[in-house]
Formats: C-alpha cells, structure tokens, sequence
C-alpha cells in the first residue's frame, strides 16, 4: 500500500464543486483508491503503508480524453494555409482534400510507422495528465486499414494508459465507392470481425451533410446494436441533422461537437443520459462562430465532457490543459464543469464510471500538480505545471 499525503485534492467527489481536501491524503492499493480525505484522519490501514509526500501540490483526477483521431498518417499543415486564404474545412473536404487526404496517407502507412506515430502523440497528452484515451479509426475506410489502425489504438496500452477503441468507418466515402449506401453496407459487414478480434469498444459515425445521412448513421447503429456494442456520434458539428435525437434514441454514449443542436437535441440528450462532448480545439482551428447551446445543455442536466479531439484536421493539438482554457474562453464554461469534462464526465462519455473523482474504490488514476488551486489549471495557457502522472497507483516517470 502507498499513501500519498499533504496535498490539496480536488475530488470532485459531489455532483458540483470541486470537492477540495486540504491537507489531504490518498491510500492506494493494488491500483485502486482505497480511501481519500484529511491526513488528519488517516484510517487504521494506512499504518505502514509507503508515503509519497505531496508537499502542498494539488491533485486532481487523471484527464480522460475521450474523443481523439490518434493514430494517422501524413500531415494537413497545407490545409490550415488553404483555411487561412479563405477556404472552409467543407470545402477542402468536397474537393477530395480533408479527411480523404489522411485516409490515403494511412492507407499507404505501415503499422509500425503508425504506431510510431501515435506513440509521439499519445506520449505528450500523457505528459499533459492524461491516464485513459479514446482513440478512433475511420482513416482506413477498408477493412484492412481500419483493423491496422485499431491494432494500433489497442498497442498503446503498452504505454502505460487505458486505451479505448472506437470503430469509425462511417467518416467518410472512401474513393473507391461511388454509392454512400453501399459503403456503409461494407461498414456493417466489417464490424462482426473487429469485434471478435476484441479490437472494437463502441461504434460512431459522422453524420453531417458532407458525410452520412441520419438514415445511414442509423444502420450503423443498428449494427453495433446486434453486437451490443454502445454508440457515440460526431452530431451537429457545421449543421443540424437532428443526430442527436437519433443518437439518442440507441441510448448513445455521447454526441460530439454539437454546435447546430437544436432545442429538441438538447432534450434528447437529456432524458437519455447521453454525455455532450465538446471540442473547442475544431471550433477554434476552423474559427467556428456558432457556439454550442451550453445554457440550454445546463439546463436540461446533459453531462458535459470535453476532449482535444485530436486529428490532423480540424483539431491538430496535443494539449488537454489548453482545451479546459478554449473551453472556458470560448465556451464560457466554469473552470469547474471543464474539469469535470476533462475527467469524471470525460469517463461517462466512454461508459466508464470507476475513475474521474478521487474516491474510495475509483481507480488510482491522478495528476499531481504544480498549482495552488485547480482553477489555475484552466486559467493559464501555454504551460504545463504536471509534476507527476499516477497512473493504476505507480508512479508514470514520464518525460
Ligand atoms: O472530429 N468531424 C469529423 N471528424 C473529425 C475531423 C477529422 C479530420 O478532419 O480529419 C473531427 O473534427
Ligand atoms: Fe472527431
């Protein structure tokens, strides 16, 4: 057993606040929170046990970053020039550019090369707090690539991170498809076999005007139902297609980007419990303008997650804490619901509910942070006060 002691720990233990011990202690055993609260009142158990002292720093939850395109190959610098001489990211998609141009740079990739890769990029949201990551496909958009690329997602483990897999065949028509309807039948019938390989956790899609309609998204869906796999979706990101009600209607995990929801999406997402993840790294790199309804998200009780969703695209960081900052600036959320986004609602939005908070029985998944208050976390930009990453309990010496 290891007891970490004398820091300020931000629990987020409630349903609000930020849950503060101060002077506070962790007992970890066998990767697992075994009790949290003041040092003062250490329980019996925590006699012997090894201590780390916190010396003051604060400690939050692990960061789960639960929407992120990881493992890729090629670069879209050229694009954010194109963007800046006036083109939008819809544009460069309808001429063959975007998605399509990673999806050839992928194909042409081999798996070393793309685990090279996402290891560079995987290791630098480690180094920036986080402990377990979503990582989709739908850059192979044929079945070989598309099991490449989630081999890959899956050998990150390796790194000393959860890794969560997504199969997102349906994000694009690759070219050798004419027929949207006839891709996405390929996409149902891949899926059987990714899943018996253990290489699929949930299924999405991209359901936009430049992707797939509701009805296509729909048998998707169906087919992850037979699976009993869950299902998220990338909804309402440039226009309303109403994804959310129909995400909703398959119990979805999440809705992603969301900022053409409607009123009647809203009130899907909460009365289905789905978490509404937002991603303030594409809005600010495609110089967004219409801001997702967080009032009315609020108001209707939707849990909100946010995530880098990392791509080569539209959301081309690395850096966790600079999302809590652009969620908060941009999006005028608290620096409290961006934690909570980062971390417990972030684990929702993947269906996992043993980590996010630092309590008893969670996994001993935490940051140990240069700052004096988490608030601090969101507020500055720029630079990265992590001192340590716990991930299941051991120390990550990452650097
Ligand atoms: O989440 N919107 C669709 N998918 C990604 C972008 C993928 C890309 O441009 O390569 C997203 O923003
Ligand atoms: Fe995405």
């Amino acid at each position: 057993m290891r007891l970490w002691r004398g820091g300020l720990l931000a629990t987020l233990a409630g349903d609000s606040g930020w849950g503060l011990v101060d002077d506070g202690a962790l007992l970890v055993d066998e990767g697992r929170l075994r009790w949290v609260g003041p040092a003062g009142e250490l329980p019996p158990e925590a006699t012997g046990a090894e201590v780390v002292e916190l010396g003051g720093a604060l400690v939050t939850p692990g960061f789960v970053d639960c929407h992120t395109h990881l493992v890729y190959g090629g670069s879209r610098a050229n694009e954010f020039e194109q963007r800046l001489l006036g083109a939008s990211y819809a544009d460069i998609a309808k001429a063959g550019g975007g998605i399509r141009s990673t999806v050839a740079a992928t194909r042409a990739a081999s798996e070393a090369e793309l685990l090279a890769g996402a290891t560079r990029r995987a290791r630098a949201l480690m180094r920036e707090g986080v402990t377990t990551l979503e990582v989709k496909s739908g850059y192979g958009l044929d079945a070989a690539t598309e099991a490449r690329m989630l081999r890959v997602a899956r050998q990150l483990g390796g790194l000393g991170i959860d890794v969560r897999t997504t199969y997102l065949a349906a994000h694009a028509l690759p070219p050798e498809f004419s027929d949207a309807d006839e891709y996405i039948a390929a996409v149902c019938r891949w899926l059987p076999e990714l899943h018996e390989q253990g290489l699929v956790d949930a299924v999405d899609a991209f359901c936009e005007h430049i992707a797939f309609s509701p009805a296509q998204t729909a048998r998707v869906f169906d087919a992850a139902q037979r699976l009993g796999l869950p299902v998220k979706l990338h909804a309402e990101q440039l226009s309303d297609q109403g994804g959310a009600q129909l995400a909703a209607g398959y119990r979805a995990l999440s809705c992603d980007h969301l900022e053409f929801l409607s009123p009647a999406g809203v009130q899907a997402l909460g009365q289905a419990g789905t978490v509404a993840v937002l991603l303030p790294g594409a809005f600010y790199a495609l110089r967004e303008t219409q801001l997702p309804p967080i009032a009315a998200l609020r108001e209707a009780g939707v849990p909100i997650a946010i995530a880098t969703d990392h791509n080569p695209g539209s959301s081309p960081t690395l850096s966790p804490l600079l999302m809590l900052n652009m969620a908060c600036v941009l999006f005028r959320l608290t620096p409290e619901e961006a934690l909570r986004g980062l971390t417990v609602n972030g684990a929702r939005a993947l269906g996992l509910h043993d980590r996010g908070r630092l309590v008893a029985g969670q996994r001993a998944d935490f940051c140990i942070w240069d700052s004096a208050h988490p608030r601090e976390l969101a507020a500055c930009f720029g630079h990265n006060p992590l001192k340590e990453r716990v991930w299941q309990g051991s120390h990550q010496g990452e650097s």
